[in-house]
């Protein structure tokens, strides 16, 4: 879900494609053949360029001993390297530092405690907790954050650099002063928070108001793991305070060393916790559209029991939703238990304190407590619920109890990251790739997120449908239009003990709302269109994941299929249109009569028709499972309504009015355009052809698409277009353009993602594509082949324990076509497989070339 913008098109085909200079370290440099003499000049600076990144990175990972060990290993590779020896350098470290994580060379301290580094495990040590934070602007930027928090985890607590809401993050990498940590439920840049609490600390003159009391800090001062955050904040003449974070899924585990200017006398260390703040909502799309909202709150200063206990009702997307959906009593409640005691404490309105009030309700409402001067160090735990007061302070018993060191807490979060992260392994790819690589892991493991909370009778949960606290498991922040394509497949590899209650809450959800769920965060806001938990639901049913009635989801989707979302024939459905009900498949009405949505009746109708025909096919495919034959052969007929979009003057999709005019080829699209969309047919990509009359025609209008820098990665419709041109007969487009997309739009910095992660699709996306295939049909549970982008990739599945072994010599040094692919020892024919012959493991041996060949065709 990012916005549709124009960025500059990577080089068309024609173009000479460089060799990738490799590193020294690498393999032996594979001149392909499109390499041209007239570029050598070009291209042995870049090849200095990249061998002196390398050069430098590698002299630094060498530091630790297990990247020194890579390193080394296969010795002939690194020849020319200078050797220093793990020990040689970590003398120089301080006393009982350690180098954490890899350089991103963004400046920031990357040594911490050794404690705060264990469980040793690579793939945390490749994590970029930053990555997906930078570019120019929202749109064009991943909006990641660098959050603390175990996978799933149901609070992420970040430093705050600046406010957060919708289009803006908590913390942006360019900042230089922190205002606090905060414990946030804003699941992705476009999305609106929910019951966020921040807390801060400081030493001297107390000050509440957000704005004021932001404090420096030095970039080479800060340490981000997912595990573990630390930074040294600069309070002045009155000295300097440490902060150092950890998480576990509901407790923020922080802990504030305060270092006061010896000079000045009277300093008395301070934490502030904002209860309730002033804030935005957006009316419409553009940040500037934004207008205050002022959430309720609630503080209470418990002195003797060394508590700060504190509520309030933010819910900056409350605005989306009619009434039936209200949530109206949501209330995200937070209990922050202190390891010293206050001397004394107050609560302030707008930043103004009154002192010796010690309770209050109310707007931009914050409270305070002093500790004694001289305090050196103050814990703090900070349980968060949405259900009471009670449960934040049973989450912090289970999760985070009494005498419980921050860093066991860190220690205990990294191992739930290593856990999967770990599954993961592969050879022949450079520091940055692995970042990437392992970064984008984690980012996959972030969304949905559990809102459930463990009470005395078992798991509850906070419905906002029911607005009552309910028993079961539920999660919160689905992205389902951008995360239904490739992000739910991967969780099905790596996190199946997940997908079926991630499941089975939508059809709480179902239950509760009326509805499946399109975009949910805390109750659904009707952003992007379709109905794609259909896809999911498929996906799910075909490979068996448990966990759910298939009879009950069976309903669910019919649902979707055959009812219009109420006053359909009235609303136009528009994005982030307000005081909607319910929008499911907004334009059903006329998709039923007419066969697609008209555009002069519905927004966005070009994309819905589409989406719409995509969601037939997987209810089709449902259907089927549940033995409903006959509903399931009306739905794949209902299916092939795409064609009713192409306008065979043109050549491309187009919209269409009631009346059947063309609607015009800017008209009724979202987050896409006429180029992307006339190639949203992932259930149908024979049908699409002789649509177009033939194969031909397809590539013909594919390579338009490419070469005319059509194809915006930046945005979700355009994920699955390369893995068509092998559907077509050209597979050496498909391997040439995932690997260019791959190279272009990932790399390890904070710029490092072209468009907004949309809950981990962007990273799910290159994580498969390195693996050699894509889910380009979720719903029916198949892939398409690409080619794999290094040289050996593993991945362990953690339900069977088999292994995936994807072996593709030679493609990190620029092998990107593909000769033979072997699976098992069985040559591969078909260039679509099967989830199971994925999830079966083995061994899936590819033959890579320098140059195009036959293999696919
Ligand atoms: C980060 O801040 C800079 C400076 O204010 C701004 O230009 C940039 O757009 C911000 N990044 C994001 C992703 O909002
Ligand atoms: C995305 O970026 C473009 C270009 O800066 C801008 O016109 C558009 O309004 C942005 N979208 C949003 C939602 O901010
Ligand atoms: C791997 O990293 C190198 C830089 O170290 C980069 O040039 C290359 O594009 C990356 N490859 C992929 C597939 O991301
Ligand atoms: C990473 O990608 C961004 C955006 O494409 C680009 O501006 C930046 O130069 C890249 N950095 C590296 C080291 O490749
Ligand atoms: C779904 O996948 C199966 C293989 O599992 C394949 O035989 C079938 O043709 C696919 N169905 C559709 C509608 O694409």
């Amino acid at each position: 879900m990012t916005d549709l913008r124009r960025r500059q098109a990577p080089p068309p085909l024609e173009q000479p494609i460089s060799p990738i200079p490799q590193f020294a370290g690498a393999q032996r440099r594979t001149l392909s053949k499109s390499w041209r003499p007239p570029k050598t000049i070009v291209l042995l600076l870049l090849a200095l360029g990249v061998t002196g990144v390398y050069v430098y990175l590698s002299s630094i990972l060498e530091n630790i001993p297990f990247f020194a060990s890579r390193l080394t290993s296969g010795s002939q590779n690194h020849q020319g390297f200078k050797k220093i020896r793990p020990h040689d350098e970590s003398t120089s470290l301080p006393e009982g530092l350690v180098y954490g994580h890899a350089d991103f060379q963004d400046g920031r301290s990357r040594t911490c405690r050794l404690e705060f580094a264990q469980p040793e495990s690579e793939g945390c040590a490749w994590v970029n907790v930053n990555l997906g934070n930078g570019g120019p602007e929202p749109n064009l930027s991943g909006g990641m954050i660098p959050a603390v928090a175990p996978p799933f985890g149901m609070t992420r607590w970040t430093p705050q650099t600046r406010e957060n809401y919708v289009s803006m993050c908590p913390y942006n990498q360019t900042d230089s002063k922190i205002h606090g940590l905060i414990g946030t439920h804003q699941p992705a840049i476009w999305m609106g928070e929910s019951g966020s609490v921040e807390i801060h600390a400081s030493l001297g003159r107390v000050i509440t108001d957000f704005q004021k009391r932001g404090l420096p800090f030095k970039r080479k001062d800060e340490y981000a793991s997912a595990n573990y955050y630390r930074n040294l904040l600069d309070a002045g003449q009155d000295g300097k305070v440490e902060i150092e974070m950890s998480a576990s899924s509901r407790v923020g585990h922080i802990r504030y060393t305060f270092h006061p200017t010896s000079a000045t006398a009277k300093v008395n260390p301070h934490v502030v916790l904002q209860a309730s703040r002033k804030t935005w909502i957006l009316h419409g799309d553009q940040p500037d559209d934004k207008v205050p909202y002022l959430p309720k709150g609630h503080i209470e200063i418990d002195i003797g029991n060394q508590e700060v206990r504190g509520w309030n009702d933010e819910r900056q997307d409350h605005v989306l939703v009619g009434d039936e959906l209200p949530a109206k009593g949501f209330k995200s409640y937070f209990v922050a238990q202190f390891s010293q005691p206050f001397t004394h404490g107050a609560i302030s309105h707008s930043g103004m304190i009154e002192p010796d009030v010690l309770k209050g309700d109310g707007e931009v409402l914050a409270g305070y407590v002093q500790f004694e001067e001289g305090t050196p160090e103050v814990e703090v735990r900070v349980g968060v619920s949405f259900i009471s007061f009670e449960q934040a302070s049973r989450n912090i018993d289970l999760e985070i109890p009494q005498g419980q060191t921050l860093a066991r807490t860190s220690q205990r979060t990294r191992s739930e990251w290593a856990e999967k992260l770990d599954l993961l392994s592969v050879e022949g790819a450079t520091p940055s790739n692995l970042t990437v690589l392992y970064t984008s892991f984690a980012h996959t493991l972030v969304y949905p997120y559990e809102i459930s909370e463990p009470t005395p009778n078992g798991p509850a949960y906070y419905s906002g449908y029911l607005d009552k606290v309910v028993p079961g498991t539920s999660y919160s922040g689905y992205s389902i239009w951008d995360t239904f394509r490739a992000q739910s497949a991967w969780l099905i590899l790596v996190a199946p003990e997940r997908v079926g209650a991630m499941i089975q809450s939508m059809m709480q959800d179902y239950r509760e709302g009326g509805w499946l769920p399109m975009w949910k965060n805390i109750v659904e806001t009707n952003i992007m269109v379709g109905s794609h938990a259909d896809s999911m639901i498929a996906q799910a049913m075909k490979i068996g994941v448990q966990g759910f009635d298939y009879d009950e989801a069976w309903q669910a989707v019919r649902k979707n299929a055959f009812t219009p979302p109420d006053r359909d024939t009235e609303l136009r459905f528009g994005d982030r249109e307000e005081g909607t009900p319910q929008e499911v498949r907004a334009g059903l009405t006329e998709y039923m009569k007419l066969g697609y949505v008209a555009d002069d009746l519905h927004t966005e109708s070009g994309s819905r028709t589409l989406n719409y025909a995509y969601d037939d096919h997987a209810t089709s495919i449902v259907a089927s499972l549940v033995g409903a034959e006959e509903v399931a052969k009306v739905l794949r007929e209902r299916a092939k309504n795409y064609r009713y979009l192409y306008n065979s003057k043109t050549g491309h999709m187009e919209a269409r009015n009631s009346d059947r005019s063309w609607a015009g080829s800017e008209k009724g699209w979202t987050e896409g355009d006429h180029w992307a969309y006339t190639l949203d047919v992932m259930h149908d990509v024979p049908g699409l052809i002789d649509l177009m009359g033939g194969k031909d025609k397809l590539v013909e209008f594919l390579d338009k698409h490419f070469e005319g820098g059509h194809n915006l990665h930046t945005n979700e419709p355009s994920h699955h277009i390369p893995y068509i041109y092998i559907l077509a007969g050209q597979p050496h487009k498909t391997q040439e353009w995932v690997r260019r997309i791959g190279e272009s739009d990932y790399n390890h910095t904070a710029d490092g993602l072209s468009g907004n992660e949309d809950c981990g699709q962007m990273s799910a996306w290159y994580l498969f594509s390195a693996m050699g295939l894509y889910p380009v049909d979720p719903a029916n549970a198949t892939y398409v082949l690409g080619a794999p982008f290094f040289d050996t990739l593993t991945l362990r599945l953690p339900d069977s324990g088999k292994r995936i072994e994807v072996l593709a010599k030679g493609a990190s040094s620029n092998l990107r076509f593909v000769k033979n692919l072997r699976v098992n020892g069985r040559d591969q024919k078909d260039v679509v497989v099967d989830h199971n012959l994925l999830s079966g493991g083995g061994r899936w041996e590819w033959e890579m070339k320098g140059d195009h060949q036959v293999w696919g065709m």
